[in-house]
């Protein structure tokens, strides 16, 4: 790769900035001095130093996201903010992408990477990945409703496989539940398509999980932080490189 995208992508700085630390002489590769960010060099092998430190390259990051509501799942958009927005500068030189879609309006959990790998074996329909989402309805969810998700609900233009929905409670004075509901797909709105299928409405949906990754509640809303060991170890279930 060039010089320029490794510096930039380790965290030294913009292209321009790592342009200018070439000028000066503080970059080496293999113990050589380079100049030309146009260079280009085997990230995996050699020996690249700035002022005397060796800098190490990491192929694929992964990013836990608290996604706030107002933001879309989409690398970029002409007229929304995106969910790359809330990423600083050295995250967004990865070029990271998140692994599924939520709502414009849905909050919670989402993995970015730049693993396109992993992404495709999470969003696999063949994988089974479980999504747990936990929703505020207007209306109250019954246990023959409990049944209707686990026989699998017909929409319009999908039929869903079963899933689980748990009532988690029900206010009777303000007619509202809170429920959590399981799913193993992500067709477009599904869990709000499948709760109005039994004539109630979302009025708030949270993903808590997906897959073996949970939100961490003490991310912040539009906070994020890379995985930790174990949860990177956890997704190795999808058989690809990490
Ligand atoms: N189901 C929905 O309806 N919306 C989401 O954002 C995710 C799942």
């Amino acid at each position: 790769m060039r010089l320029d995208k490794f510096l930039s992508e380790v965290g030294l700085g913009s292209r321009t900035e790592v342009k200018a630390l070439l000028k000066k002489k503080q970059i080496m590769v293999n113990g050589k001095v380079k100049t030309s960010p146009k260079s280009q060099i085997d990230e995996t092998r050699d020996q690249v130093t700035y002022q005397g430190q060796e800098l190490s390259y990491e192929k694929y990051v992964y990013y836990l996201l608290n996604k706030p509501k107002g933001v879309i799942s989409a690398t970029d958009d002409p007229k929304h903010r995106t969910v790359l927005d809330l990423l600083d500068d050295r995250a967004r030189q990865k070029e990271v992408f998140p692994v599924g879609r939520l709502d414009k309006d849905t909050h919670g959990l989402l993995l970015l990477t730049n693993n396109g790998q992993l992404a495709y074996a999470m969003l696999s329909p063949k994988k089974h990945v479980d999504k747990v989402y936990e929703a505020e309805i207007s209306g109250l969810m019954t246990d023959q409703d409990v049944k209707i998700f686990a026989d699998g609900i017909k929409l319009s233009d999908h039929d869903c496989q079963p899933a689980l929905l748990s009532i988690i409670s029900s206010d009777e004075t303000s007619q509202t539940c809170c429920v959590q509901i399981t799913i193993r797909e992500g067709k477009f709105h599904q869990v709000k398509r499948m709760v109005a299928a039994c004539g109630k409405e979302v009025t708030d949906l949270k993903r808590l999980s997906m897959g073996p990754l949970v939100l961490d509640e003490h991310l912040a809303l539009g906070l994020y932080r890379s995985l930790t060991s174990e949860e990177l170890e956890s997704l190795q279930i999808f058989g690809v490189e990490l």
